[in-house]
């Protein structure tokens, strides 16, 4: 949700902002903008894309050649896109200049304050009062401002400040909202994530909540609320530029779909040991999982599915009783939650704001905390008690592809594991289960080859008005997450039901062509699943199965079948996805749509 840079050093700052807002469109894409100080702060903003604030510039001859700025890429929350709502916003003189990430939730008492006051604002924005609040607090010093600034203001955000009377400063903060900062020889950065400052840094300072950043080009320092100077370490990043570009693909989302045979080699084999899992340095010792009580596995989004195909295989493999939350229910359902309980957090970005307030609340009540995290040293990763990484990579697209399935294959591997410190598996299920685990990756491999078939499909399918994707057991998990990968980038209406239920409603809604995904890989609940799909045959829908090997009676009853591979039913949804990730991709594409940055969304979710 919004992205944010600010550069200070010796090349033109505004070249160094566009170039880092350019990976961060990623977190919002409907306005843009940056100020630069040049004898006075100029701003150009926009709504739009980033190459509508470049068309701008050049349109307007505008002569950008200050040294210092700052930048951002917006996801509208307050007030809807439009020029006057895009950041930076202004103090009424000028003086200052800021750029947000998050919600200043006490807006509303802040503007009536300043207004009574006799300022006038012109946007519809929250972060427009943190400009003026910080003009009017402010008294000659940056770091004291902000510290007066962010004694005032309540809610989520990262800040970046500028102010014309400092040519030389930046001030920044953050709290709830991701910041980072960038360092390097005579130049320095500060930005909501690492691809934006990757070509010009490997080394970082990752903020904590409240500290704040006196940002020149000469050095960095940090303070805390009291304006003692803190000292930090040094983050160096050791992933590869070429990791956060696109190679060649259309689109992030093809080239994600197509690294994830490797995401999932790097984040299962190294867990493989002689004797069984090893799960990196985690400190669950086998006492302590017999000692578990009950899981609780809180996410949103696409994570949140993969947590219910968790619950499943945990439940399943180690006994284990396991509850599935919605991070944004979780925070304030006021879970019953018991010290022998353990809490599994799952994000990609590890800065999604509900999931992270989750991980606060199951802390709160002295739950051990585990998370699954994609991004090194995120908010997640730093907070929880224990880290498992999903060695996936930096993901780009909008819509999550190997994200997910790097996360589903840890759900696996804690299963296995805590299966066999349970003790309801044996050495050899386990053992058995470690050798059906090192095949997934080939599998979803092999599934990428599905990719011509499934263009033909795509073109068949791109105009249809609603779609549905059933199964059982896990299948519906897996349903649930091929809808989602459909209804984001297609913007085709998509349901997920659990085969079974149909019959309660949704199916009056199937008509004659009606588009539905079957997705069959339960041996149990095969048969089943046949009468599910004979149903919604008989009122004309035409019917896409997806079934391992070995099930070819399913072609007398579906129109069309993508088969998996055989093997373990409990981990098909690693295959499951791949063949829905790419009807998903290519009815986008073919239906004209932005795979990347779908209409409305964000990838990384940092407000409520
Ligand atoms: C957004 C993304 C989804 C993602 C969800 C949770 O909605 O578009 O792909 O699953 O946030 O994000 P997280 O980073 O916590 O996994």
């Amino acid at each position: 949700m919004c992205g944010i840079v600010g550069y200070v050093g010796l090349h033109q700052a505004a070249d160094v902002l566009l170039q880092g807002l350019s990976k961060l469109e990623y977190r919002g894409y409907d306005s843009a903008g940056i100020a630069v100080h040049q004898n006075g702060i100029l701003t150009v903003k926009t709504k739009g894309r980033l190459a509508d604030l470049k068309e701008k510039i050049e349109k307007t001859d505008t002569c950008l050649f200050g040294k210092i700025g700052i930048g951002h890429t917006r996801w509208a929350t307050h007030g809807a896109p439009s020029d006057v709502n895009s950041h930076p916003h202004s103090s009424e003189n000028g003086r200052i200049s800021v750029v947000h990430n998050g919600i200043i939730e006490n807006y509303m008492q802040l503007k009536e304050m300043l207004e009574q006051k006799g300022r006038k604002f012109v946007s519809e924005t929250d972060t427009e009062i943190v400009a003026q609040l910080f003009d009017d607090c402010y008294n000659g010093d940056m770091v004291e401002t902000m510290i007066n600034v962010i004694s005032q203001i309540r809610g989520a955000y990262a800040l970046g400040v500028l102010c014309s009377e400092h040519p030389d400063q930046i001030v920044a903060v953050r709290k709830d909202s991701p910041l980072l900062v960038g360092l390097s020889e005579k130049e320095n950065y500060i930005a909501s994530d690492i691809p934006a400052l990757l070509e010009y840094t490997r080394d970082y300072y990752l903020l904590e909540d409240n500290e704040i950043v006196l940002l020149k080009q000469d050095g960095v320092t940090l303070f805390d609320l009291n304006k003692n100077e803190i000292k930090k370490e040094v983050f160096h990043v050791t992933w590869d530029v070429s990791a956060a570009e696109k190679d060649g693909y259309d689109y992030f989302m093809m080239k994600e779909i197509v690294e994830q045979p490797e995401g999932l080699r790097k984040t299962i084999f190294p867990r493989l040991c002689d004797n069984g899992i090893q799960l990196d340095h985690i400190s669950l010792t086998e006492e302590f999982v017999k000692n578990i009580n009950r899981i609780h596995i809180v996410a949103c989004g696409s994570a949140w599915h993969a947590a219910i195909v968790g619950k499943y295989v945990i439940e399943k493999i180690s006994r284990i009783p396991v509850e599935v939350d919605l991070a944004s229910e979780f925070r304030y359902r006021d879970p019953i939650l018991n010290k022998n309980d353990l809490c599994i957090i799952v994000s990609q970005s590890g800065e999604t704001a509900d999931t992270l307030a989750a991980l606060r609340e199951a802390k709160k009540h002295g739950v051990r905390v585990l998370s699954i995290v994609n991004v090194v040293g995120s908010s997640i990763a730093r907070e929880s008690d224990d880290v498992l990484y999903t060695w996936a990579g930096p993901e780009i697209a909008v819509a999550t592809t190997k994200g997910y399935s790097t996360q589903l294959s840890v759900m696996y591997l804690l299963a296995v594991y805590f299966g066999k410190a349970k003790q309801e598996i044996s050495l050899q299920e386990q053992n058995q289960y470690i050798t059906d685990l090192k095949k997934v990756p080939e599998d979803v491999k092999s599934l990428l080859e599905l990719e011509e078939r499934i263009k033909v499909l795509a073109k068949q399918y791109a105009q249809s008005k609603d779609v549905f994707v059933i199964g059982r057991g896990i299948d519906h998990a897996a349903a649930m997450e091929a809808s989602l990968k459909l209804k984001e980038i297609s913007y085709i209406h998509s349901e997920a039901y659990a085969a079974g239920e149909l019959k309660h409603g949704t199916i009056s809604l199937i008509e004659d062509g009606t588009l539905v995904v079957a997705i069959a890989t339960q041996q149990t609940l095969f048969e089943k699943l046949v009468s599910n799909i004979k149903e919604v045959k008989a009122r004309g829908a035409n019917v896409v199965a997806i079934t391992p090997r070995g099930n070819e009676a399913i072609e007398k009853v579906a129109d069309e079948v993508f088969y998996i591979p055989e093997g373990n039913e409990l981990f098909s949804a690693s295959s499951t996805v791949v063949p829905m990730q790419l009807l998903a991709y290519y009815i986008a594409v073919e239906r004209g749509c932005d795979v990347d940055k779908p209409r409305n969304l964000a990838k990384s979710v940092t407000v409520e």
